[in-house]
């Protein structure tokens, strides 16, 4: 079967206007400033206000990704979003998605991979792409995070942040195209990074209230030991599948959990500093939305040439990962 080009036509971010800054944390629970820059980069985080949903948030990041393409929303062919804190377990946030931005012709999804919800979903994009199934497919990626933290768990609470992110992707010649991604999961670590209660294993009830069993738990140092091995084994074979070297890397995008995980890669992988796509000071760890996020404020830049490649980098519970490499081929 021939395969047709996925490209990236465009994209679009949302971020909540509440700041919840490291010094505001400090009299929430027993924090300082420096702890928090110093083991994670992290300054700010924005915190979505009370009646904003996922799917609010998911279709602002939607419509400005679809302006920012040469299509309409009646030409979306399907929709995936990627979250870990859906509008409803049923239905879809991007059924949802679906009604508000008026993509009637769409089909919908969603999809969950947690932090590595972005990287999977525009490889899903690609596949259906690729493949004609279907032409033109919206990629989002929403977390209202702040709904399953606990802010008096100093370990989880100065982490995490609110924020949506979406791309276009379609067939076309010329572009910025999708050329290879790479995925991996290890579901002997489902354990490590967790929201215990509120789906079939353990429903919402007075129990799970009362342990806190619907917060996200983590548990830290595994999951970051973790994280430096599969993301630097999944970017690794990213580029070698397709006859690349680390110097053909262009730009890196990595999921931003950890500013001391995002430099020491970087460094192994030896892309300067300017070519790293870094946003946790501002953002934290936006779960799904971080490498989509980095995506658009790389496009913003308006800095890739021809020829250039784009790598990206996730990581996250399940334990599940991946790695998307582009390159702008013809425009
Ligand atoms: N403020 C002050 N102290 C804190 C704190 C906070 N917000 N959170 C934890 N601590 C304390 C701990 O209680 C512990 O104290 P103790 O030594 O007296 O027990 C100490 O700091 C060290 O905690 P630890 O968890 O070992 O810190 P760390 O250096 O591993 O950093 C993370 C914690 C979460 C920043 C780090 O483990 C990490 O980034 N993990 C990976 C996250 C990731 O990659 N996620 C990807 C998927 S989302």
């Amino acid at each position: 079967m021939l395969l047709k080009k996925a490209v990236v036509l465009g994209t679009g971010s949302y971020f909540p206007e509440r700041v919840l800054s490291n010094a505001e944390l400090e009299k929430i629970v027993d924090t300082t400033d420096e702890w928090i820059t110093s083991r994670t980069g992290m300054k700010e985080r924005r915190i979505a206000a009370k009646e904003e949903s996922a799917s609010d948030m998911g279709a602002i990041a939607a419509e400005k990704a679809i302006q920012n393409s040469d299509v309409k929303a009646e030409d979306l062919d399907l929709i995936i979003c990627a979250t870990l804190t859906p509008d409803h377990l049923f239905p879809s946030t991007a059924c949802l998605i679906q009604n508000k931005i008026g993509a009637k012709n769409a089909a919908a999804f969603d999809l969950s991979a947690a932090c590595s919800g972005y990287v999977y979903a525009m490889m899903t994009a690609k596949a259906y792409v690729s493949s004609g199934i279907y032409k033109t497919v919206l990629v989002v990626a929403t977390e209202k995070i702040s709904s399953i933290i606990d802010y008096t768990d100093r370990a989880t609470c100065v982490l995490f942040g609110d924020a949506a992110t979406a791309t276009v992707v379609a067939h076309r010649e010329h572009g910025l195209e999708i050329i290879h991604g790479c995925l991996g999961a290890d579901g002997t670590g489902a354990d490590m990074l967790i929201q215990p209660a509120g789906g079939s294993r353990m429903p919402a009830c007075q129990e799970s209230i009362d342990q806190k069993l619907h917060y996200l738990r983590m548990e830290g140092k595994d999951v970051y030991k973790h994280a430096v091995r599969r993301m630097e084994e999944v970017a690794m074979k990213c580029i070698t599948d397709v006859g690349m070297k680390i110097e053909d890397v262009g730009y890196l995008i990595p999921h931003q959990a950890n500013l001391r995980i995002i430099e020491g890669f970087a460094k192994r992988f030896q892309v300067p500093q300017e070519r790293v796509i870094v946003n946790i000071q501002r953002y934290g760890n936006t779960a799904a939305a971080s490498v989509g996020i980095g995506f658009d404020e790389l496009l913003n830049l308006k800095k890739i040439k021809e020829g250039e490649t784009v790598l990206m980098v996730a990581f996250g519970a399940g334990l599940a990962w991946g790695s998307l490499l582009l390159q702008r081929r013809g425009s």
